[in-house]
Parts: C-alpha cells; sequence; structure tokens
C-alpha cells in the first residue's frame, strides 16, 4: 500500500438534491416504512446473532440446522452458521420446484448473434443435474477447484451450478483475461478441471477461448489440469486433445437428469475469485457456501425488492462477483426470473439493451455507470426509440456515479419514475453493503445512501479515528457479516495485512478496510470517493497498478515503468504508463503499440494501457520509490502540488513535463 494515493479524498462533491420514493413505488414494496427500517438496522445492532439467526433460518433451507451463528475465536477468520449443513443448488433451484414454482422461467438468455433460449426452474435443474453427472463421470470429486472460462452463455451458469452441486469449488475467469492470467488462476488454485467453449461472440469479433486455454496449457498449467470440457458455441475449429479435452454436448447426453446434491457444511468453499489488489499477483478471493448463500439472497430480496412476476437483468458478466450473486445465487436462491445477455453495446447497435428491456419486458436493471455514461453521450434519441415502460426499478455498481449520469438514468430510462439503487461493494464482501433499500430510502445523485441493517461501517483517518461529517477518509467495516470473504486462497497473511490489520482500531479488534475512500454528509449519507490504494477502476473493472508494471516490465526492452489513473469522463479512470527503456531500445510509435499489446497479452483487453510515455527516468525518492503522485498529477495535466522535496533528481520532472 503506497500512502501518497489518497489524492481522491480532497475531492469533495456538493450535491443537494433529495429524490424520495413515489408512493406509486413505495405503497408496493416489501420494505416501505422508515420505522420499519430503522427497528431492522437496530435489532441488527443491539442482537446480531438472533438478527442473522432468523434470516438464515427464514430464508435458507438447511439439510442440517446450525448451532452456532457466529464463530469468532479465530477472528478474523470469521465462520458462519458452523454445523449447519446445506446445498445452495437446493436453495437456487430444487426447492422452488418443490414449492409450485417449476414451470416458472428461471433463466432468459439471449445471445450476441440473435438467438435466444429460456429455462423454467425445471428445466435448469435438469442441465444442471446433467452437468453434475458429467463432471462426476471426468473425475471431478468434491473439494476440487474447476476453472470456468466461457463467454455469457447459459452453459456458464449451469457449470457454476453444476458445481456447487456435487461440492466442487469453482473458479471462474472472466473470458476477456488472456491465456497468461489464466494460467496465473489455474496454478495458483490449483485446479484440476478447466470448462470452457470452443469460442464466444463477443462485439464483431470472435474470441479464442479453447485457444486460450491450450496455451495456458502449453505454458505451464498442464501439470496441474487434468481435464478440459468444452462447450461448442461458434463452431470454429479447434484442436481437441485425446484424453484431456471433452465436449460438453457429447458427455451431457449420456448422463441421468438428477443427481442428489452433495451435503456440505456451512463454511465448505463455494467458490474463490480472483481480483486485484494494491500488490502482487491477483488474489484468490474464497467465499463459503451457508453465509454467501444468505448474504446474496437477502441482499437481491431488501434491494431489488423482488416480486413474483419480475424480470431481473444485471448486464455484468458472470467472470465478476456481480454476475455470481446477482445474475446466479442471488436471483435463483429467490425464485426470480433472470435474464443474462451475451453481446454488449457497440457502434453498431447502440440501442442493443433498451431492444432486450423492450422485448423481455425487462422490470429491474442493474448496470454500470461507465454504460450509462456512454449512452448519455450518443443521446437520449437513441433509448427513446424503444418502450422502457416495464422498467420499474434501476441499479448501478462498480464505480462512483456522476451526479449527471444519475439524473440522466433516472430521467431517460427510468422516465422519471424507477427508484435508482447506487450499491457499493467488492469481490471481498461478496454482495451489496451500502445501498438505498428503494421503497423507503430517499436518494441524492451520487451516493450510495446508507449501509443495509446488519452493516456497521465508519470512516477513519490512517490511527483509526471516526472523522467529521463531510470529512474525507477510509471507508471500514466494523462488524463481520455472514458473505464476507473467508480469506486468500494459500495466503491468509495476505487477508490479515490487507484487510484486517491496516486501520489501527482501540475499541474493537478487527475492522475491515475497504481501500475506497469516502465521506458521510450531514444528514448521514455516504459518499464513495473511490481507491486509495494503487487499484484503479477502469470501465468498473479493478485492476492493480502494480499488476500492469510487472506487465509492462516483462517486456525486453522496458528497464522499468509506473502506471498511474487518469480522471476520465467516459471510464472513470483510465490507464496511464511511464515507462524508462533498456539502454539498447529507442522510443518509437511501433515499440508503444507493442507495449500496449504486450499488456493485451499478459492480462487482457481490460487492461490496455490508453497512453505509454517513454522517459529516460521516472522520478524517484532518495530511498529508491517512485513518486506516483509526480506521475498522477503529469498524467492529468495539473500542477504538481506538495512537497517534493524528496525527489532524488528533480532535473527527472523538467524532462517528464516535456515527453508527458
Ligand atoms: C470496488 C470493488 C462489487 C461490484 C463490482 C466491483 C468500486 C463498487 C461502487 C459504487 C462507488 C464503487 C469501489 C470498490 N465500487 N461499487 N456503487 N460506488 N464505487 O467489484 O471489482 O471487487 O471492485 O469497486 O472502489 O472498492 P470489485
Amino acid at each position: 500500500m503506497h500512502t501518497d494515493n489518497n489524492n481522491s479524498i480532497d475531492n469533495i462533491l456538493e450535491e443537494n438534491r433529495v429524490f424520495p420514493p413515489s408512493n406509486e413505488f413505495s405503497s408496493k414494496s416489501r420494505l416501505n416504512k422508515v420505522d420499519q427500517l430503522i427497528a431492522l438496522k437496530n435489532q441488527a445492532k443491539n442482537d446480531p446473532i438472533t438478527f442473522w439467526k432468523t434470516f438464515a433460518n427464514s430464508e435458507i433451507d438447511w439439510i442440517e440446522p446450525f448451532q452456532t451463528v457466529l464463530d469468532s475465536k479465530n477472528a478474523p477468520f470469521y465462520e458462519w452458521f458452523k454445523e449447519g449443513k446445506l446445498n445452495i443448488t437446493y436453495n437456487c433451484l430444487d426447492r422452488h420446484i418443490k414449492n409450485g414454482r417449476g414451470d416458472k422461467i428461471a433463466l432468459i438468455w439471449e445471445g450476441e448473434p440473435g438467438d435466444s433460449r429460456s429455462f423454467t426452474y425445471k428445466e435448469l435443474l435438469i442441465e444442471v443435474c446433467k452437468a453434475s453427472n458429467a463432471l462426476k463421470s471426468l473425475g471431478v470429486e468434491k473439494g476440487d477447484l474447476v476453472c470456468i472460462y466461457m463467454p455469457m452463455i447459459p452453459e456458464a451458469m449451469i457449470a457454476m451450478l453444476a458445481c456447487a452441486r456435487i461440492g466442487a469449488p469453482h473458479s471462474v475467469v472472466f473470458g476477456g483475461f488472456s491465456s497468461e492470467s489464466l494460467k496465473d488462476r489455474l496454478v495458483d488454485g490449483k485446479a484440476k478441471f478447466v470448462i470452457t467453449a470452443d469460442g464466444g461472440f463477443r462485439k464483431d469479433k470472435i474470441i479464442d477461448l479453447k485457444n486460450a486455454v491450450d496455451s495456458a496449457l502449453d505454458s505451464g498449467a498442464n501439470e496441474i489440469v487434468e481435464k478440459v470440457l468444452v462447450v461448442q458455441r461458434t463452431r470454429k475449429e479447434i484442436s481437441m486433445k485425446n484424453g484431456r479435452d471433452f465436449w460438453w454436448h457429447e458427455i451431457l447426453k449420456k448422463q441421468d437428469h438428477t443427481c442428489d446434491p452433495e451435503v456440505m457444511k456451512s463454511e465448505d468453499r463455494l467458490f474463490i475469485l480472483y481480483t486485484s489488489g494494491s500488490t502482487g499477483k491477483p488474489k484468490g478471493v474464497v467465499h463459503t457456501t451457508g453465509g454467501y448463500n444468505l448474504w446474496a439472497h437477502l441482499t437481491f430480496k431488501w434491494i431489488f425488492d423482488i416480486k413474483e412476476d419480475d424480470v431481473y437483468w444485471c448486464t455484468a458478466d458472470v467472470g465478476w462477483i456481480t454476475g455470481h450473486s446477482y445474475i446466479v445465487y442471488g436471483p435463483l436462491s429467490n425464485g426470480s426470473t433472470t435474464l443474462m445477455y451475451e453481446g454488449v453495446p457497440r457502434p453498431s447497435n447502440l440501442g442493443a439493451f433498451w431492444e432486450v428491456i423492450q422485448k423481455y419486458k425487462v422490470s429491474i436493471f442493474y448496470t454500470a455507470p461507465t454504460a450509462i455514461r456512454a449512452f448519455m453521450k450518443s443521446g437520449r434519441e437513441i433509448p427513446d426509440l424503444y418502450d422502457l415502460t416495464s422498467l420499474r426499478l434501476l441499479g448501478t455498481v462498480g464505480e462512483p456515479i456522476n451526479p449527471e449520469a444519475w439524473i440522466w438514468y433516472k430521467d431517460v430510462i427510468g422516465q422519471g419514475k424507477c427508484p435508482i439503487v447506487d450499491t457499493w461493494w467488492q469481490t471481498e464482501t461478496g454482495g451489496v453493503m451500502i445501498s438505498p433499500l428503494p421503497g423507503v430510502v430517499s436518494t441524492k445523485p451520487g451516493s450510495a445512501t446508507f449501509p443495509l441493517p446488519g452493516i456497521e461501517i465508519d470512516i477513519v483517518n490512517k490511527k483509526g479515528y471516526s472523522v467529521n461529517s463531510n470529512e474525507g477518509g477510509y471507508l471500514i467495516v466494523k462488524n463481520p457479516w455472514p458473505g464476507m470473504m473467508r480469506t486468500i486462497h494459500g495466503n491468509p497473511d495476505r487477508y490479515l495485512k490487507s484487510y484486517w490489520n491496516y486501520i489501527p482500531c482501540e475499541d474493537q479488534n478487527y475492522v475491515y478496510f475497504s481501500g475506497d475512500g469516502a465521506r458521510i454528509d450531514d444528514d448521514g449519507y455516504v459518499w464513495i470517493m473511490g481507491r486509495v490504494d494503487d487499484v484503479i477502476n477502469v470501465s468498473g473493472h479493478r485492476l492493480g497498478t502494480m499488476e500492469i508494471e510487472s506487465a509492462l516490465v516483462s517486456h525486453k526492452s522496458v528497464a522499468e515503468a509506473a502506471v498511474v489513473g487518469k480522471k476520465d469522463n467516459l471510464k472513470g479512470e483510465s490507464i496511464v504508463a511511464f515507462v524508462s527503456l533498456e539502454k539498447t531500445y529507442n522510443s518509437s510509435s511501433e515499440l508503444i503499440e507493442a507495449l500496449k499489446q504486450h499488456v493485451i497479452d499478459e492480462i487482457g483487453i481490460i487492461a490496455k494501457p490508453e497512453k505509454i510515455i517513454i522517459s529516460e527516468a521516472l522520478p524517484k525518492t532518495r530511498s529508491g520509490k517512485i513518486m506516483r503522485r509526480i506521475l498522477r498529477s503529469l498524467a492529468s495535466g495539473e500542477e504538481i502540488s506538495g512537497d517534493i522535496s524528496t525527489l532524488e533528481d528533480s532535473s527527472v520532472l523538467e524532462k517528464l513535463r516535456k515527453e508527458a
């Protein structure tokens, strides 16, 4: 963690507009009285154990009941609902069929080339059981890690649920990551099996997923991975290795349509999901079964005020936590209809999202501020062409939303009538932590409003003391919650250091440090101000500056690299890299392009630097630390403020100013 990166903390927003929920919305919503919400919050605060116990019993079906709600003996390695036994797929599928909802649509899928499919709960269960049996037939056993590297097709969801059904934790790797990133994740998690596809449609191209798997295995993961299961999607020619690679459709068609759910302990692993941190390689965030099931279920129910006939659509990819919690587990655990879309809006099809909403009469829509800003830029004429009247609630996630985009979203997409839930959370938190409850809370554009019942937060300074209202500081969570991460795979020490030992605390042993800066205004509303560590957020995608630096330095021409985020009106932040070259290399536009491509190959397209600035030297302190604060100012064309007396060689600055 570099501490000179708290520039965003000073950047205080002024936004005083308040939007209460309409009577029309409130009167129909499950939670619609302020007193009701306050009572819930007080219950959770005064007696968290009873609070969580009550919900865990009323919302989740257990195969064997739990005795201990929260075990803090090894805090901060907390354990939830110990002794309890369950299977999350029972809660996501079987129980709805038992309750007479078997013919309800569970999944609507819209493909990129325009093909579509849908599955009732009964049909989805059959597919999941076939896939579960297929995995077993390939030798997957309870506890084996299965990597899923797939496009946004129903089989991605089916694969996740099949893993969960047989007790094999999944590790979903976003299909936009390169084979190099895939390899790192396979090796770190020791994944014995990979489920992938012959390719995926993305924008007007085909992404070669199977080829990427082959390269990952050829470059070192072959000693770990035993078998690869391949879904046919694009029918593009690929190579299949005898005895290692198997076609999904060939294996599945031989399988039984039933498969009993494995009995899992509450604290058995459900999945690992890699995310970027300040230092080193991405970390494998571990989530377990019982607590995660409850948190994904309850937050989905509260925040989206879900009703029996809602059609809910979250535009994330299942490769991110948003897809895990709010495309798959949260909606299905609630017996809802969840929509999955393979496409992404692009210049040749700017109305794609609105067409899907119109076609399926989507009532709840959840997307990222980056997407909203892009739509705003191309004008309201496009959404105005579509019938969006089915919408009743809108959500955003992933990055701070600027008030202009918030207002546009509400007026143009929400036709002025839909409340907006701006939901703050992280891969680590498993589910939403701060968000309005749409029937009760008056919203302010750009604020995620208040923490959910059961979540106690504070904004503190480096020493752990609460700051005054309206003052920026570090966002912390003061209590454990069921959906919290349990550890970092293979690195419990990093779990302790990154999250629990960073902020000193006097009255409690452990507080969770989020890595975000925030402030709370005089009315108690939380305003997230962005990361305070070396993590950047590009279009809602989280990247570590150090990962990108390592990728650059692994190129033969690069001596040193420093990466910073630059404010970007569309993407939130864009990536700027400062690079110094090895002696025998000279700067050229070809080299800069080659370096950008190298980062794409090493990490993936989402990490492509917008700008690479080649410089003779980088500004360093006398002890050799690169002064990123200076680079950040240079990248955004700002005056360099603050102390530069620790700079070793001030002539570097003059040279850099010319280059930047
Ligand atoms: C980081 C977590 C979990 C959702 C997808 C991203 C930023 C997330 C908001 C929001 C402002 C937000 C934070 C956080 N973030 N939601 N509503 N307002 N910032 O998950 O990849 O783990 O990234 O996304 O900086 O720390 P993630």
